[in-house]
């Protein structure tokens, strides 16, 4: 089955938000590169974030007047959620809903809030979704080069009285993703796909393959650093091969050695009960469990996520590769890579 994709900004114009207000509500991650976009493409944007916080402090070295939640969005056309997940549902039923102006359309990074019905909005508002693939550093560093990150488009209900799917193509055109595609989908597949592919690869599966290879070589005694270099920092060279050719590609990049040691143990290693397991995470993803306990923690104040957060800090493969980072230390400058954490609107 093959999505619909559209392929340049003449497929999306810009005009149906040309005589709107924006308003992006958070300026962290994603929120930041929205907002400079589309000022950058001549839309009116408004912008809600706390003054006192580093975003708040960044939208006003942006030139933004960062002003609460519900002065933001009672005045504008299009409201683009750029908050935490978690603190949506709060922030939606108490700032957001009761101050919407009629007709207006709320736009969406991530469909988890909508998927799993912890933000239900009213009939007569319109709820759309566009999902830049990629951090907001990149979709920032790409506008500026002309170029544009492909995004997913998605409607999860139209609007009475403007056309919701022209005001998403548009917002789309604007951030730049529509120089490189929108590929249509729907709020529950681009929230179930999302969240398997960092629980199983991205996130989960990856941390947990490159920790226990560690501690294979180290329980093995080999030094720490020798196994940080090989099963850690390296991840970066076949991530950028896959990344810029695909398996395949990566495949014919490196020697034969690693091509060779490739297809005889990946296989072996990554067998039919992985496979299985993967299957129950994504059953999880499915029927909301893996939602529910996430909203469980939040209500507990993440005192479990940030258990998890501190034993992680305190792995013995830390102090590894903090020796092995110190001999590079170029690689903390921001030109080097679009960090996934690091919100700061450089390039602003
Ligand atoms: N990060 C990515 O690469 C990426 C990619 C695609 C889609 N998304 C989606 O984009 C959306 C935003 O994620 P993000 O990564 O940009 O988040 P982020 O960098 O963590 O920024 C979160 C924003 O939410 C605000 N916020 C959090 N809790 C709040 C509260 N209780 N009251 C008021 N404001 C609060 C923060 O304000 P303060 O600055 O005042 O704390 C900040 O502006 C999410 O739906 C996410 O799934 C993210």
């Amino acid at each position: 089955m093959a999505a619909k994709i559209l392929r340049g900004p003449q497929d999306a114009p810009i005009d149906p938000l040309r005589d709107k207000t924006v308003a992006v509500v958070g300026f962290g991650n994603q929120g930041h590169a929205h907002a400079l976009n589309l000022r950058e493409s001549g839309i009116e944007v408004v912008v809600a974030n706390r003054r006192d916080t580093p975003n708040g402090r960044r939208a006003l070295e942006c030139g933004f007047e960062p002003m609460n939640i519900p002065d933001a969005v009672s005045d504008a056309d299009l409201v683009i959620i750029a908050l935490a997940d978690e603190a949506q549902p709060q922030l939606y039923l108490h700032s957001i809903a009761p101050n919407l102006k009629a007709d207006a359309i709320v736009g969406f990074l991530h469909g988890f809030n909508i998927r799993y019905g912890l933000i239900e909005p009213a009939a007569d508002v319109g709820v759309i979704l566009i999902a830049p693939k990629g951090p907001g550093r990149t979709l920032r560093r790409l506008y500026r080069q002309d170029r544009g990150l492909p995004c997913l488009f998605a409607m999860h209900q139209d609007s009475p009285k403007s056309d919701a799917e022209a005001i998403g193509l548009a917002w789309a055109n604007a951030i730049g993703c529509a120089r490189a595609g929108i590929i249509y989908t729907s709020f529950a597949d681009e929230t179930e796909t999302d969240l398997f592919g960092e629980q199983a690869v991205l996130c989960g599966g990856m941390s947990e393959l490159i920790l226990a290879a560690f501690t294979v070589l180290t329980e093995a005694g080999y030094p720490a650093e020798l196994a940080y270099l090989e099963c850690c920092h390296e991840v970066k060279q076949i991530a950028d091969l896959v990344y810029q050719r695909g398996l395949a590609g990566m495949y014919q990049a490196v020697s034969n050695t690693a091509e060779f040691g490739g297809h005889r143990v990946g296989p072996l290693l990554i067998d039919d009960s992985v496979r299985q397991r993967m299957q129950h995470i994504l059953r999880e993803v499915r029927d909301g469990t893996f939602a529910k306990a996430l909203r469980q923690d939040y209500d507990r104040d993440f005192t479990w996520f940030k258990q998890q957060r501190e034993s992680a800090r305190s792995h013995p493969i830390e102090p590894a590769g903090e020796t092995v980072r110190s001999l590079m230390p170029w690689l903390s400058e921001p030109q080097d890579s679009d960090s996934l954490s690091d919100p700061s609107p450089s390039g602003a």
